[in-house]
Order: structure tokens, then C-alpha cells, then sequence
């Protein structure tokens, strides 16, 4: 007998990849869905074979037969949802970014804790197999203790059809200042959260202390569009180098971007991360990344160390449903993050990224944006709970 009835709200570009992991789990199965857009949801109905079809999140929580929400729909949504479902005694696999200020976030978890139900938030960078197997490594002292991480941001493969080529109207919550959260950056505060979780993750969860932005109004790009795989990102504003430093004094990281919005070339595309450690080094690849080579073939994640031969894995698990990526971002990640929440909820275990942790990288991303404003290091306590990058 399955235990976890899920109903999924959003039915955007990420939905279906959040369905595909309820649908591989043999205790879950979505028995709902609802967006707005009511032809959206027909056809996801009919394309997915689900029976309960609402145009109203309220009406899908009062009525559908579930115990589970899945929130993907867009950020400024999210913390109001979450405590919607929370009260209404339902389990939450909530998007990231989990929210747009400190304050709703928290208030959406202290929901979630009086309701006694679990929360996953879907940080899929820290799901992601190639990030989880570099975790492993350095749990297991592969490399010693890792001091810095270099982050890097490069082009995503050219797709022959682009899944977000047109912008219509209901996507441009993307690019509005407060919908999206990010004010003058939409981009940024949109992805930095995978960033800065990644950074924390790949530092043994050291917390990150301090953050200051790069910021750069270069506009190189012929069409005046954004990044290859996300049209939606504005290339007249940017922060093209975040530096942060740890509240362990003798950890620091960087990420930098290198990609076609600003006319920057790297011969890495996507993303990937180098951890550097006392005794050697971790190359990984993440989302949409590609051309992390050793000795003429493509890998997934290299491990150097001191004295010893390098050794190269590769994760080949499917197709990447959304990217033309190397490491099957989509297929792999939002199911191992799915199928978490569906664990804590029949194990009663607590999640391993919660509404907290969400909070917490929007607090980083929060002075990244503020330290952009400023033209100073932000430390990130001093994010004040109301603080809005729109504001
Ligand atoms: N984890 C990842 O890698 C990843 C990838 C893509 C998107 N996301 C996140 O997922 C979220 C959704 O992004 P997307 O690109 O799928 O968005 P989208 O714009 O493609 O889809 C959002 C959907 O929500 C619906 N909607 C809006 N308001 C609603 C409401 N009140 N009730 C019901 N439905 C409503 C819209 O009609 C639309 O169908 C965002 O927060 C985004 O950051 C995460």
C-alpha cells in the first residue's frame, strides 16, 4: 500500500521532474495536481494520468486525498504555501529558493515544526550523485581536510530547442524585481542558493561567515539576451565573482562566472567545483557540466592526490530531461531529493536539507546581493530578518 499521496501545484518546467521521482518510489504516488493555468493542467493530467485535477491550491488542500504537497511553483510562493499545507497537516517538498526574506522563511518553518511534519527543501545540488560521492571521498579523508572551494559557471550546452525560449507572460515572474525575490538581480538570487548550499556541503557543512560580490555591467552579448540556458537571465546587471570566506578562519571559496551572457569564453560548460584539501584535490561536475577531461575522456569527478594515481568516475543514471548536460542533472537529482522526503516521511527521520538550511542560503544570497549594493564584505548575520534584495 503506497503512504504517501502527493499533490503536485506548479506545473512548470520543473514539475515533471518531480513527479518522475514520485512515480520511482514504490511508497509514493501523485494523486493530485493544480496550477492556474487550467489547459496546463489538463494536459499534465492527461500526460501523466492523474485523476484530480484543481485550479485552486486551497481547493486541492481541502479536497484532494493527500498527505504530501509538492511546491513548484514560482519563489515568492513558496513560504505562504508551505505554511498553508503545514497547517493543513500536509508533508512539503518545497522549491528553492525557499523564500525571499529571512523573516518568511522562518515563519514558514516554525509552521512546519508546530504541525509536527516533515520539510524537504528541494536543494538539488546537494542530491546530485557526482556532489554526493565527492562528499563521501572527503568525508572519508581522501583528500585531508578541505580548505577552499573554486567554483566555476560556464555555458550550458546549446540545446537544438530551448525548453525556456519564449518568455510568456506567465514566466516572467522570472525577471520581476520582487516576484522573483533578487530585485536587480533575478538571476543570482534564483541560483546563487545551489552555490552557496554546494559550498557548504563540499566543506564538511562548514557555515559560510562573510560574502563579497563582484559586480560587472558588461554587455558583450549581440542579442542582448541572457545565458544560454536560461534566456530569462539580464545581462546589463551582474555579479560575476562572489568571494566568501568561512567562520573557520582557515577556509575560504570563490565562485566565478564564464559564460556567454557576458561574452566570457570557458572550454568547461556548466557547472562544476574543485575542492581543494591538504592533500589533494576533488574536480566535480554538476548541473549542465561537461568537458572535465582526463587523459581524452570525458569523467564526472577526478580525485588527485599527493603520491597516487588519479582516479576518475563517471555517473551515467539516464537521460537529463530538461539541460543537454554530461551528468544527468535533472533525472538523478530531483529524484534522489524527492525520494528523501518520501523516506522521512515513512521513517519519521529528520531531513537532511531542511526549511532551515533553505533560509540559510537565501541569507547568503541575501548578502551577496547586499554586498553588490554596497560595494563591501557583508557578513551574513548581519542580514537583518526583513532584508529584501526588492526593497
Ligand atoms: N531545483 C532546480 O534545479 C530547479 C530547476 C528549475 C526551477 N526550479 C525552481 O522551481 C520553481 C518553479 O520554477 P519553474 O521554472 O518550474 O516555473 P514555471 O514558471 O515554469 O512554472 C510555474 C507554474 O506555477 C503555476 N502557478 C503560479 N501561481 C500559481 C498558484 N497560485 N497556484 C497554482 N499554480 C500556480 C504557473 O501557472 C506555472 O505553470 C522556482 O522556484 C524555480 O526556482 C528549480
Amino acid at each position: 500500500m503506497k503512504s504517501v499521496h502527493v499533490g503536485i501545484v506548479g506545473l512548470g518546467l520543473v514539475a515533471a521532474s518531480h513527479l518522475k521521482g514520485y512515480a520511482s518510489h514504490p511508497h509514493a504516488e501523485v494523486v493530485a495536481i493544480c496550477d492556474l493555468d487550467k489547459a496546463r493542467a489538463n494536459q499534465f493530467a492527461s500526460d501523466h494520468g492523474v485523476e484530480a485535477v484543481f485550479n485552486s491550491y486551497e481547493e486541492m488542500l481541502r479536497n484532494a486525498p493527500i498527505n504530501t504537497v509538492d511546491i513548484a511553483t514560482p519563489t515568492f510562493l513558496h513560504p505562504s504555501m508551505t505554511r498553508q499545507a503545514a497547517e493543513a497537516g500536509m508533508h512539503v517538498h518545497c522549491e528553492k529558493p525557499f523564500c525571499r526574506s529571512v523573516a518568511e522563511g522562518l515563519e514558514a518553518c516554525d509552521a512546519v515544526r508546530r504541525n509536527g511534519v516533515k520539510l524537504v527543501v528541494g536543494e538539488t545540488y546537494v542530491f546530485i550523485t557526482s556532489h554526493i560521492k565527492a562528499r563521501e571521498l572527503i568525508d572519508a579523508g581522501e583528500i585531508g581536510r578541505p580548505l577552499q572551494i573554486r567554483q566555476r559557471h560556464g555555458a550550458w550546452f546549446e540545446r537544438e530547442r530551448h525548453v525556456v525560449e519564449e518568455i510568456p507572460e506567465a514566466r516572467n515572474w522570472r525577471v520581476d524585481g520582487e516576484k522573483s525575490g533578487g530585485g536587480d538581480y533575478p538571476w543570482i538570487f534564483d541560483h546563487a542558493v545551489h552555490f552557496f548550499a554546494t559550498a557548504e556541503y563540499l566543506m564538511g557543512d562548514a557555515r559560510i561567515a562573510e560574502i563579497s560580490a563582484v559586480t560587472a555591467t558588461c554587455k558583450t552579448d549581440s542579442n542582448g539576451r541572457g545565458a544560454a540556458h536560461d534566456p530569462y537571465s539580464i545581462p546589463d546587471v551582474d555579479i560575476p565573482i562572489i568571494t566568501w570566506k568561512y567562520e573557520d578562519t582557515d577556509c575560504q571559496g570563490v565562485w566565478m562566472r564564464a559564460e556567454r551572457l557576458n561574452g566570457k569564453y570557458d572550454y568547461m560548460h556548466g557547472f562544476s567545483t574543485t575542492v581543494i584539501g591538504e592533500r589533494g584535490m576533488i574536480e566535480v561536475l554538476g548541473e549542465g557540466g561537461h568537458n572535465l577531461l582526463w587523459n581524452g575522456e570525458q569523467q564526472h569527478l577526478l580525485l588527485h592526490r599527493e603520491g597516487e594515481e588519479t582516479r576518475a568516475f563517471r555517473f551515467d543514471e539516464g537521460g537529463d530531461d530538461v539541460w543537454q548536460s554530461d551528468i544527468r542533472y535533472y533525472s538523478r537529482g530531483h529524484i534522489n531529493q524527492v525520494h528523501h522526503l518520501v523516506d522521512c516521511v515513512r521513517n519519521d527521520s529528520s531531513p537532511r536539507y531542511s526549511g532551515e538550511d533553505g533560509v540559510h542560503a537565501v541569507r547568503c544570497t541575501l548578502a551577496a546581493i547586499r554586498s553588490a549594493r554596497e560595494g563591501r564584505p557583508i557578513d551574513v548575520h548581519d542580514i537583518a530578518p526583513d532584508y529584501t534584495a526588492y526593497s
